[in-house]
């Protein structure tokens, strides 16, 4: 192969994968990488990278990637040329990887530096071009074409940008027979098929969102970028992971950890033969979900759509929730009542305020009843053969005494015991209070001596330390 020159103005995005990685053997080690981030800046002056994407390229070192690479991979979709990365390597006295890139420069830089003041340091020139030792072959970064795993990039946002092509591939060209069945559909909600794909040998959830009759494209825009701005500000051990995006093909998509459990909702259920869940489990479920919504809640978010099909479960059953897409960060940070003319969440979920487009956090609260009652009782939120067909109205049959407590609950559980449920029923009877000032805050809840004392006795101690 002919050789292939690098000048000052290659861009970064053109060098071949083995410079970069003779970059990487040099700053890798030591995390010399971040000196070069935090020297990287967008156009209006201010750091391109937070802290936020700091961590995340700290994350791909457990994944056996290399930052180096991967910062880039990320920096060189804004077309930044090799002249602006030796700069900054010339700036820390980075001679060894600027001379894998302009040999010249480096060596004429070494001889200033040795004779000038340091400010000197600053302000290296970059000579014309330069030829590639031999044995050095430029090829080009993966293209569509190449291996669909090594084409996705850390956006702005800190999240993987996937193509269409690569995600259609991961999930067998959009197999929407189910997973049972050999195929890759792992469910269908309001906005979507959600999908099961597999990249460098992890599982990941890819939900491939439509334009439905009711939800224009616009709309679907909406919930696509509020899904995005919510996950990367909002990180807890009790909320879905993103891993990244698409949005270069005909549909939107989001990528997620993939939850090997399911939803609370099926499992729940026992969909597919899952067996049932025990009341030690539901407890740390209840438990769980509480503290993610106060994550939110402490975060001036109220999440409008909790329900059992949006509470995920990791393989060992931690609950995760999901859909942020409905989210609103609330307008005022002391009082939390936002007004809306469009009325979204799932109604057999929803408070009576909310059914008047109001947006608060007691909301989310009088929801987190609903799947307690459901957690307590195994039934589905909303059952039109039976009567009362909502969940939350059964509430009232146990309270006028139509139906007690003992034959409300779940036989299917083994371990459960009366007093327990009868603590979880109180916090549930609580939330569901029509009157939305009556209801507990959700740090109210888990402070709720009822539910501490009942994790005590359920909950190993190392789980204890954390509550
Ligand atoms: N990360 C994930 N890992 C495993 N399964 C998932 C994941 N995300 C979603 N699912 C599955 O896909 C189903 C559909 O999810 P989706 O969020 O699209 O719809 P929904 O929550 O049921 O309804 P809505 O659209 O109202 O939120 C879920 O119920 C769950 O079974
Ligand atoms: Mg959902």
């Amino acid at each position: 192969m002919s050789n292939v020159v690098i000048t000052s103005s290659t861009f970064v995005r053109h060098l071949s994968r083995s410079t970069l990685r003779k970059l990487a053997d040099f700053l890798d080690p030591g995390d010399t990488w971040k000196r070069v981030l935090e020297e990287i800046h967008k156009p209006s002056g201010e750091p391109r990278y937070t802290q936020l994407h700091l961590r995340r390229f700290e994350g791909l070192v457990a994944q056996g990637k290399s930052p180096t690479i991967e910062l880039l991979y990320d920096w060189g979709t804004t077309n930044c040329t090799v002249g602006e990365l030796v700069d900054i390597l010339l700036k820390h006295q980075l001679f060894a990887p600027a001379s894998v890139l302009l040999p010249d420069v480096c060596t004429n830089h070494k001889a200033k530096v040795h004779h000038a003041s340091p400010s000197h340091q600053e302000t290296a020139q970059h000579p014309g071009p330069l030829v590639l030792q031999k044995g050095e072959e430029e090829t080009p970064l993966p293209d569509s074409t190449t291996d669909p795993e090594e084409h996705s990039e850390l956006s702005d946002t800190g999240f993987l940008r996937f193509t269409y092509q690569e995600l259609m591939k991961i999930t067998g060209n959009w197999d929407e027979r189910p997973v049972s069945q050999g195929g890759c559909r792992l469910g269908e909600g309001g906005f979507g098929i959600v999908f099961k794909g597999i990249r460098r040998d992890t599982y990941v959830a890819v939900k491939k969102l439509h334009a439905m009759d009711d939800i224009s494209p616009e709309e679907l825009k909406n919930q696509f970028s509020q899904e995005i701005q919510t996950l990367m500000a909002l990180k807890h051990e009790n909320l879905v992971n993103m891993v990244g995006f698409s949005s270069d093909g005909q549909h939107p998509c989001l990528v997620y950890a993939y939850m090997p459990n399911g939803s609370l909702l099926d499992r729940l259920a026992c969909l597919e033969g899952s067996p049932p869940l025990s009341w030690r489990k539901r407890c740390e479920i209840a438990v769980g979900t509480a503290k993610g919504l106060e994550y939110l809640h402490c975060n001036h978010h109220v999440h409008r759509d909790v329900k059992s099909g949006n509470i995920l479960l990791d393989k060992m059953f931690v609950p995760k929730i999901s859909d942020f897409g409905l989210t609103r960060a609330s307008a005022k940070r002391s009082s939390s009542t936002v007004m809306t003319e469009r009325i979204v969440g799932t109604t057999a979920y929803m408070a009576p305020e909310a059914l008047r487009g109001e947006i608060t956090p007691k909301s989310d609260i009088f929801s987190f009843g609903v799947v307690l009652l459901e957690i307590i009782s195994g039934l589905p939120p909303v059952d039109e053969n039976r009567d009362p067909q909502l969940l939350m109205e059964m509430r009232d049959e146990i309270d006028e005494e139509e139906m007690s407590l003992e034959e409300f609950v779940d036989k299917k559980m083994g371990d459960w015991n009366f007093t327990a449920i009868e603590k979880i029923y109180s916090v549930a009877s609580q939330c569901l209070n029509d009157k939305k000032n009556r209801r507990p805050l959700i740090k109210e809840v888990q402070e709720l001596s009822t539910v501490k004392s009942l994790t005590a006795e359920l909950i190993p101690v190392t789980y204890q330390i954390h509550i």
